[in-house]
């Protein structure tokens, strides 16, 4: 499959990330799935990537252990809004840094369904996660599908509310994972024209909360059920940086061929 040539896109690291969600919670398990994919990366040519998991809170600390000193990242699937105080049953940043974690999600739509957190909540946390030095992979997308105009006006509408109040300095290093409601859990992705479609839209939003420089250096990831079958028509366009794999990575050589089609199609 062609590569794609773009004079910004070089400029931007490509991303594998993956979500265990609360499918794989059992610490030793989870470990030698995260040793099994160390060794695989370690073994591939993807060094000029950045690659990451978000495991379950009770597995955090085993897969910590694992990814030290290793080509594979991990953050924590969300964090409560100040770095400790009363927040029973939150996870706290002072945690994951501690652990050596360096993402945070935020945002997901199933946080934002099942446990009804509001755009307010995601502000703080987002604001608490770059304060701190760390990365927010915010989450955003429609729920209901729709194109065109209205799409444009959700997602716009999204950015404004979780990002306007950021600094340029601090936005570049947000990393915005596009998932639409309607695609997540499912047997397919969105379509590749809607994922292309959504992205270029997105980009253009970040251009006019910001600068067209800034925009450009903002990371934008597709998530919603990825798998290996369209993997690599996904990232075929100079918008999109990347992946954000759910249940079609739970099998560790799956995930690696993921990765493997992602860095055949954004090598440098
Ligand atoms: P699925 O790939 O299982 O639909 O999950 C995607 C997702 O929500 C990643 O954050």
């Amino acid at each position: 499959m062609k590569k794609i040539s773009s004079q910004f896109y070089k400029k931007r690291t490509p991303i594998v990330a993956m979500s265990y969600k609360n499918y794989l919670n059992k610490p030793e398990e989870v470990g030698l799935l995260v040793e099994e994919i160390i060794l695989g990366l370690k073994e591939s040519k993807t060094e000029f990537m950045e690659c990451f998991l978000f495991p379950s809170m009770g597995t955090i600390e085993t897969v910590a252990r694992f990814c030290k000193g290793s080509n594979l990242g991990f953050g924590a699937q969300n964090i409560a809004p100040q770095k400790n105080g009363a927040y029973t049953g939150e996870f706290s940043i002072e945690s994951l840094i501690a652990l050596g974690g360096r993402y945070v999600e935020l945002g997901h739509f199933e946080r934002k369904t099942l446990f009804f957190e509001t755009n307010q909540q995601i502000k703080e946390k987002i604001h608490l996660t770059l304060s701190e030095s760390m990365i927010p992979v915010l989450c955003i997308g429609e729920t209901i599908k729709c194109e065109g105009q209205m799409l444009e006006e959700i997602l716009m509408e999204q950015l404004k509310e979780l990002l306007s109040e950021i600094n340029e300095e601090k936005v570049v290093n947000v990393i915005l994972a596009y998932e639409p409601g309607w695609a997540i859990g499912q047997a397919k992705p969105a379509s590749i024209a809607h994922i292309h479609r959504s992205h270029t839209c997105i980009r253009r939003c970040c251009e006019r909360l910001f600068t067209k420089e800034i925009a450009e250096h903002i990371r934008i990831i597709y998530g919603g059920s990825v798998s290996l079958t369209e993997v690599s028509e996904i990232v075929d366009h100079q918008e999109v940086d990347g992946v954000f794999v759910g249940r079609f990575g739970h099998e560790v050589n799956q995930f690696l061929e993921i990765i493997q089609r992602v860095s055949q199609m954004k090598e440098e």
